[in-house]
């Protein structure tokens, strides 16, 4: 019901409020923040961990030069908060692994990305990757030539890769099927 009036309310205004989600975010705030600014007016980093808890608010508090997005912090497992976010367009992920330390969710393995799914906008989105715990082969297939498509999505890299060269960040842009636009 909430999902459905958050859709409506954005159909009718398409330019207000984007949202970014940020699962296992650990203390990589700030960049985000940054790079994120200009792509949505809200950002919701969450973590397992609940320790990060005053160190998010002490960066939150560093950041003078920013106007900041709206911010909110999840302490939760990021399988279960992706099952109750409202709607997203953009989905930032990088710097995880399977190895000590890293979460061992595979956020973009389909698992994790298909339930997200269910929650970026019918208009899509973007995700903003290192392709950091991908499974089944999603993310070398979202940056080929031809993107992929699964789950009635289509992922392909967009034209221009503002964060590439400085971050190793992949834009891919995320399509609903029916909504493409096929140009010959
Ligand atoms: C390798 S660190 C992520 C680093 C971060 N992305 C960065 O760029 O600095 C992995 C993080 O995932 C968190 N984590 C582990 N399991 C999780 C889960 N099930 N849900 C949410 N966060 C989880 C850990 O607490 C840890 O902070």
């Amino acid at each position: 019901m909430i999902n459905g009036m958050v859709k409506l309310f954005k159909a009718l205004l398409p330019d207000v409020m984007k949202t970014a989600f940020y699962p296992c975010c650990s203390l990589d705030i700030e960049e985000p923040i940054r790079l994120l600014t200009g792509y949505v007016d809200k950002i919701i980093f969450c973590d397992l961990n609940p320790s990060l808890r005053s160190r998010w608010t002490h960066i939150l508090k560093n950041i003078t030069d920013l106007n900041l997005p709206e911010i909110e912090f999840i302490v939760g497992d990021a399988r279960k908060v992706c099952e109750q976010l409202t709607e997203i367009d953009i989905l930032f992920y990088r710097r995880d692994s399977t190895g000590e330390g890293g979460s061992a969710l595979f956020v973009l393995g389909d698992m994790i990305l298909r339930p997200l799914l269910k929650h970026f906008s019918s208009d899509g989105g973007l995700i903003f990757t290192d392709g950091s715990n991908s499974r089944g082969g999603n993310f070398s297939k979202m940056i080929r030539r031809n993107g992929l498509i699964k789950h009635g999505w289509k992922f392909s890299t967009t034209t221009d890769q503002p964060y590439f060269e400085e971050y190793g960040l992949w834009k891919i842009s995320v399509v609903m099927l029916e909504y493409q636009v096929i140009k010959f």
